[in-house]
């Protein structure tokens, strides 16, 4: 089974900030509310009061309406906090429902593509996290991958599923897809921040991609990173007309194009190890 892309990033980070604010202003307010029971004692003292009730009842009294307080506080906080969790999750719901709803028309179309795009999705996050990217960026970038072929949604099907190898038009056409997933992605607020991953995902590190001939560090990592992922399944994947290639195969085939095709810093970070293995061990978890 493949695993979940997770989607939690921006949200998470929201929920930290809002964990953070919390803590403060609890902190505040104990700090406060310390200041004020002693204020109080003080003014007890100098009344008087200290003779007529004893000190200890005094205190007490402050140190109860400071704790009861406090708990009020706190359960307010923390049902605010499920509050806007709530939200979130609904709102990641409908945001997974257009992840998959693109995944499903797109193996509509095309059983290999439909499938691709959750496997590409899972690779890009194995070399992420490999390259210790953050996981806001993890996330970002497996969400990217997950949508990077999005625009084949418009390439004719007689096309897309050709068995044989495409003519020069039919592969012009097929070139099209990466600046119309894009232009789709940008018509869509909750999507637009993968637009520029998706448009560059078929730039060469030498500059002989396209759909702008990229190269280098001008590629952005996110596209450098899915570029990988994408030929290591399209090597690895069965494909309607041939078998797929095993791991190791596949990986020296993409070792061999480091620093023309893809950017060899991506490319270490697959061969070593870790990484390696991880990619052994979903690959073989993969339909
Ligand atoms: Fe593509």
């Amino acid at each position: 089974m493949i695993p979940p892309v997770s989607l939690f990033g921006h949200d998470r980070q929201i929920l930290q900030r809002l964990q953070r604010r919390d803590r403060y202003a609890l902190l505040l307010y104990v700090f406060f509310g310390a200041v004020i029971v002693v204020a109080g004692e003080a003014a007890a003292i100098n009344l008087s009061m200290v003779d007529r009730y004893g000190f200890m009842p005094l205190l007490l009294r402050g140190v109860i309406y400071l704790l009861l307080t406090l708990s009020l506080w706190m359960l307010l906080l923390r049902a605010n906090r499920r509050l806007v969790t709530g939200l979130m999750a609904e709102k990641r719901r409908g945001y997974e429902s257009i992840l998959h709803a693109y995944d499903s028309a797109l193996s509509l179309k095309d059983t290999y593509t439909g499938g691709h795009g959750r496997r590409v999705a899972h690779y890009t996050r194995l070399i992420a996290e490999s390259m210790g990217l953050q996981e806001t960026e993890v996330d970002s970038v497996s969400e990217a991958a997950l949508l990077h072929d999005l625009g084949k949604i418009a390439i004719p099907d007689h096309i897309l599923t050709k068995p044989e190898r495409l003519t020069i038009d039919e592969f012009a056409v097929v070139q099209n897809h990466p600046a119309i997933g894009a232009e789709i992605l940008q018509s869509m607020p909750s999507l637009r921040r993968h637009a520029t991953a998706v448009r560059h995902h078929h730039e060469r590190f030498d500059g002989s991609g396209y759909p702008d001939g990229l190269c280098g560090a001008d590629i952005p990592l996110a596209a450098r990173i899915i570029a990988v992922a994408d030929a290591f399944d399209a090597l690895s994947s069965n494909r309607s007309y041939r078998h797929g290639v095993s791991v190791d195969r596949a990986l020296d085939e993409i070792t061999q194009v480091a620093g023309s095709h893809f950017d060899p810093k991506v490319v270490a970070v697959i061969t070593r190890k870790l990484a390696r293995d991880a990619l052994f061990a979903a690959h073989a978890e993969m339909p």
